[in-house]
C-alpha cells in the first residue's frame, strides 16, 4: 500500500464553537470539534485527505452503505497531560485493525501515513479542544464508509474515510449490571464478530434495549452455538476474577481484539496477578458467584476504560458482586490511565506524543 501523499490542506472554521462547551460536564461522544478530517477513495486510489469545517456530508440515496452497510469504524483517545502535551494510546493498534476490519468488509485499505498524519493533523488543528478535566478525553473517531452509489449488492466503487473528534466524559453513568445472553447472537464464526463494523452494533440494539427494560445496562454476549460460554459485551471485552486469578476468553472471528484487553492482559502479568486466556463457561461462573469466589467482572474498552459490572442476570437470576477494598478493576485502570494521561512511567511503549 505504497502512498504518495501531498501535505494534508486545512481550512479552518470561521468561529469556533469552543465557547458553547461546558467542560465540565461532557456527556461521550455527543460534542465535536470544530474540523473533521476527510479523505475519499476515488478512481482506485485514497486521494490526499484534508481537514475541513465539521459539516454534513451530502450523498446520493443509492449509496451502498444505506443499503448494504459496508461501514468500519475504529475508537480511540487523545490525552493531555499537566505540561499540557498531548498524547495517543497505541494508535498503530488502531490503525492496523481498521485495516483488518476494511478486508474483512471489502473496503479498501488505508495507507498508514494518511490515517496517523491525517489525525495528527486534526489533532492539532483543535487541540485547545483537547479536554483537561479528570476523567475526560478527546474521544476520536476514524470510520470509512462506502459512499458509491448504486443497487447492485456488491462493494462500492467509492468510499469516504473521516475522523471526528468529540471531547468526552465517561461512557458510562452509574453502575454497570449486565445480563448473560441466552437466546440472541452478537456474531457467528466465520462471520464479521471481530470487525468493528456497524452492523455488529445495530444487531445488538434490540436484545439490549429488552435487557434494559429489565434494568440492566449491557448484553454480554454468548456464543451463537449453544449460548455457553462468555464473549464479551457490546462495547467492551470482558474479564472475570476467580479467587485471584483474572480471565478472559480468548479472541476469536466472532471477538473483537479489544486493545485495553491485551493491554490489561500485560499490565496485569507485570503486577504479578496470575491471567488466563481461556474459554470461560456461564456455569463456571454461576457456580463461582454461588460459593463466592466470584470476585470481580469488568469490562475493559477505550470508551469504558475499565468499568466494574456490579452484577449480572442469568436465566431470570440476579447475582450481585461484591465491592471490594482494592479490587483489580481499580488498580488496573489507574494503571492504564496513568500512562494514557502521562503521569506514570510506559515500559510498554504505548504513548505516542504529539
Ligand atoms: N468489544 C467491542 C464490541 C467494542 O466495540 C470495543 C470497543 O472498541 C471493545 C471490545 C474494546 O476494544 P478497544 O479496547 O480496542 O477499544
Ligand atoms: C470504543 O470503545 O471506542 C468503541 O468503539 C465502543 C463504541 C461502541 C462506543
Amino acid at each position: 500500500m505504497n502512498s504518495t501523499m501531498q501535505n494534508i490542506s486545512v481550512e479552518k472554521v470561521k468561529k469556533s464553537k469552543i465557547e458553547e462547551v461546558d467542560f465540565n460536564n461532557l456527556a461521550f461522544g455527543s460534542v465535536f470539534t470544530d474540523h473533521m478530517l476527510v479523505c475519499d477513495y476515488k478512481d482506485g486510489a485514497w486521494e490526499t485527505p484534508k481537514v475541513i469545517p465539521y459539516q454534513p456530508i451530502s450523498l446520493d440515496p443509492s449509496a451502498k452503505i444505506f443499503h448494504y452497510g459496508q461501514s468500519i469504524f475504529e475508537g480511540m483517545k487523545a490525552y493531555k497531560d499537566d505540561n499540557n502535551k498531548t498524547w495517543l494510546f497505541r494508535p498503530l493498534e488502531n490503525f492496523k485493525r481498521l485495516n483488518i476490519s476494511a478486508k474483512r468488509m471489502a473496503i479498501p485499505e488505508l495507507p498508514e501515513e494518511f490515517f496517523m498524519e491525517g489525525l495528527k493533523t486534526l489533532l492539532e488543528v483543535d487541540n485547545q479542544w483537547i479536554p483537561q478535566t479528570e476523567g475526560s478525553s478527546m474521544y476520536i473517531r476514524p470510520f470509512i464508509f462506502a459512499s458509491g452509489n448504486g443497487f447492485h449488492a456488491s462493494p462500492a466503487d467509492a468510499y469516504k474515510f473521516i475522523i471526528c473528534l468529540a471531547p468526552s466524559g465517561s461512557y458510562f453513568s452509574g453502575k454497570v449490571k449486565v445480563l448473560i445472553e441466552e437466546k440472541y447472537s452478537r456474531s457467528a464464526n466465520g462471520g464479521v464478530g471481530y470487525a468493528k463494523t456497524g452492523g455488529n452494533y445495530a444487531g445488538q440494539f434490540y436484545p439490549t434495549q429488552l435487557a434494559v427494560a429489565k434494568g440492566y445496562s449491557q448484553v454480554v454476549w454468548t456464543d451463537d452455538h449453544n449460548h455457553e460460554y462468555i464473549e464479551e459485551a457490546g462495547a467492551m471485552n470482558i474479564f472475570i476474577r476467580i479467587d485471584d486469578t483474572l480471565i478472559t476468553g480468548p479472541t476469536s472471528d466472532r471477538i473483537l481484539d479489544g486493545i485495553t484487553r491485551k493491554s490489561i492482559l500485560q499490565l496485569a502479568e507485570k503486577k504479578g496477578i496470575k491471567t488466563e486466556v481461556r474459554k470461560i463457561t456461564v456455569t463456571e461462573v454461576i457456580e463461582a458467584a454461588k460459593n463466592g469466589r466470584l470476585k470481580e467482572m469488568f469490562g475493559a474498552g477505550t470508551a469504558a476504560v475499565v468499568s466494574p459490572i456490579s452484577g449480572f442476570g442469568y436465566k431470570g437470576v440476579d447475582y450481585d458482586l461484591p465491592e471490594l477494598e482494592s479490587s483489580f478493576a481499580s488498580q488496573i485502570k489507574k494503571d492504564i490511565t496513568d500512562i494514557q494521561y502521562n503521569r506514570a512511567e510506559d515500559p510498554f511503549g504505548w504513548r505516542v506524543g504529539l
